[in-house]
């Protein structure tokens, strides 16, 4: 048993209680969830710190504990290995205290890998590192953006369109690169709140996309403008919506392999709602990761194929 965790057995059995008005409670069975094995890439913070600020969370005269960070970091990744996925690291480099955000430096389907280009020139050098790793792991087809593009910080797969942030960091160009580059349709959604900064701040994927199904997605819909909001209702009408509160402690920075969800502790009606839903949550401390900005997404970026 995870430590930590709240893993019980609970997947098809599970049931959603509505009351009608004049009729007594009636239960409407949950979709069962089935976890898929996933392939991650992760990067030690060896040198994480907070010593410059790129975003609200960031404060550089608060201490931060680069040990607890490491803590935090071996905790995610053993989390993730002991529910049989499989954990690919990359070398940090002195001087990137942020590398330790991998999502951000690529974006992975089916094999095709479309890099980086921060926004923050104090990142700028960590899409290098990323690119690097690629091609000595055997991936032949790389593209580095020309837009500004925080790759998974920004850009979510959903399973059969790649969702889209933008207002914060990514630019809108880079959205039709990746359209471009992947192949994959992209659905461009508007960041208005600056503590969500990246789209994985404010929305996750459940359950991706099957054949004839759409994906299951939980977000918070004040991170959005309005035009993005009606969009999300109209193609997610069954998401899970977040609260204010789950949204600032990064709640929403949560994986999914579609059983299980890795989800910061502190996002309390988050994690009963995914339960409620047929979810198992574990739960995760990222006290020092998020005084970055960061959570267990950032710290995760997907090996799609
Ligand atoms: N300090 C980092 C930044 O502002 C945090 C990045 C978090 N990563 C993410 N995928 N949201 O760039």
């Amino acid at each position: 048993m995870l430590k930590g965790s709240e893993a019980t057995l609970m997947p098809a059995s599970v049931g959603l209680t509505f009351r009608f008005m004049t009729s007594a409670p009636v239960r409407v069975p949950v979709a069962a969830r089935l976890a898929t094995a996933r392939r991650y890439l992760m990067c030690p913070p060896r040198f994480f710190t907070v010593e410059y600020s790129i975003n609200p969370w960031m404060d550089p005269s608060r201490p931060v504990s680069t040990e607890g960070a490491l803590a935090e970091w071996s905790a995610l990744k053993e989390t993730y290995e002991l529910l049989g996925h499989k954990v690919e690291t990359i070398e940090p480099q002195p001087g990137l205290p942020d590398m330790v955000f991998a999502a951000n430096s690529g974006t992975v389907v089916d094999g095709l890998v479309l890099g980086a280009r921060f926004r923050a020139p104090q990142r700028a050098a960590e899409a290098d590192f990323y690119r690097t790793w690629f091609l000595d792991h055997g991936y032949r087809d790389v593209v580095m953006p020309e837009k500004t593009n925080e790759a998974e910080g920004d850009f979510t797969w959903t399973g059969d369109v790649l969702l889209a942030g933008t207002g914060f960091r990514t630019d809108p160009g880079a959205h039709a690169e990746a359209q471009e580059v992947l192949g994959v349709p992209v659905v461009s959604l508007r960041l208005v709140d600056p503590r969500y900064y990246h789209l994985d701040v404010a929305l996750f994927v459940l359950t991706e996309a099957g054949p004839g199904t759409r994906a299951h997605i939980a977000y918070y819909p004040e991170a959005f403008s309005p035009g993005t909001q009606r969009l999300l209702r109209r193609l997610y009408p069954d998401a899970i919506l977040a609260t204010a509160e789950d949204a600032a402690c990064l709640g929403l920075n949560a994986v999914s392999d579609g059983q299980n969800v890795v989800i910061p502790r502190e996002a309390t009606n988050l994690i009963a709602a995914v339960k409620a839903h047929g979810y198992t949550p574990h739960l995760v401390d990222i006290t020092e990761l998020r005084k970055s900005g960061g959570g267990p997404k950032c710290c995760t970026m997907e090996l799609r194929g």
